[in-house]
């Protein structure tokens, strides 16, 4: 019976890091220390494991972390003062705040007052601007660049392909259709993003070289909605409740796996496909903004 490969996050992301590491190295010899700093804003769980994280692979990778830890009451205004502190300081190349914020401090305003040149998760105005006019002095936002980057990683051409994307967030949907629209080896798609507001899914998802699915609907992509031998990419990371798992739920994709190993040619596991290009990428952008800073 058919049965769809895997793009394996894990191995792309290892193969980035190891390049970022070298990165760093070269910058070390020229005297930069590659830095990073890290905003948390209260005790969410889910966000300082994601900090965690994130500062670990800075770690592995030669890239210095600074994580700035503020109280769940803390003003706006607080926030902008310890980002503009940042700003200022040369020796930081990257600064981040993590998502989501407590609901006094309003997300847009923080985007924009990091300095677009520091941002390394690509959410500044410049930033997107600067990705939809294909100006690469910009930073592409991480999860996008990491679906494009593997699809470099194994040799899948988008040019001329048909692909459809399943969702128009800010930060997955609409950076990925830009990227993938754009001139060039890495893009020259024919892009069509669906939405909550789309008629006809099914239709625009079976006609799909590429379909990559951002919508965060549990296995909302079935094997019927898949033209044989698409790519299929599944962003999404939704919990279902499983009573036979000891934490009485599991983690689950907006494809259904199973369904879409028998259809499609190229498919992301879920977990260990989209995931950990996110962080890959991160660092990426890091190395890239403190090359840019000593050039
Ligand atoms: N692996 C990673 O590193 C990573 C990174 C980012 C996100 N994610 C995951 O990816 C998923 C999407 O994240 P996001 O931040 O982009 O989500 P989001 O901001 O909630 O956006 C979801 C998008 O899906 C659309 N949508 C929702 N239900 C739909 C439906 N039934 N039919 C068609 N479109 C529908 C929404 O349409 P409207 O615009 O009309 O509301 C919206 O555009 C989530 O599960 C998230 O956890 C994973």
């Amino acid at each position: 019976m058919h049965q769809a490969k895997l793009l394996d996050g894990r191995v792309v992301a290892a193969a980035v890091h190891e390049r970022t590491r070298a990165r760093v190295e070269k910058l070390r010899q020229q005297g930069v220390e590659p830095s990073v700093a890290f905003f948390r804003v209260g005790e969410d769980p889910a966000s300082e494991l994601y900090v965690r994280m994130k500062e670990k692979r800075a770690r592995e990778v030669g890239i210095r972390s600074e994580v700035v830890v503020l109280p769940a009451a803390a003003a706006e205004q607080e926030l902008l003062g310890r980002l503009e502190e940042k700003n200022r300081d040369p020796g930081t190349h990257g600064v981040l705040v993590q998502m989501p914020l407590p609901r006094q401090i309003r997300a847009e305003v923080v985007c924009q007052a990091i300095d677009p040149s520091k941002d390394i998760d690509g959410f500044h105005p410049v930033n997107a601007g600067k990705l939809l006019l294909g100006d690469p002095s910009g930073f592409p936002p991480c999860t996008p660049a990491g679906i494009c980057a593997i699809f470099r990683h194994y040799g899948l051409v988008t040019a001329g392909a048909e692909v459809v994307i399943l969702g128009r967030s800010n930060i997955v949907g609409k950076p990925l259709a830009a990227l993938l629209l754009g001139k060039g080896a890495q893009g020259d798609a024919t892009v069509t993003v669906l939405h909550s507001q789309s008629r006809h899914i099914p239709e625009h998802c079976r006609r799909a070289d590429f379909l990559i699915a951002a919508l965060g609907k549990a296995e909302f992509v079935r094997g019927p909605m898949i033209k044989p031998g698409a790519v299929v990419v599944d962003v999404g990371v939704s919990r279902l409740p499983d009573p036979s798992l000891p934490g009485g739920s599991r983690i689950v994709g907006d494809v259904h796996f199973s369904e879409a190993l028998r259809t499609a040619a190229w498919l992301t596991p879920n977990p260990g496909g989209v995931g950990p290009m996110t962080i890959a990428m991160l660092l990426a952008n890091t190395v890239e903004a403190a090359e840019r800073l000593a050039a």
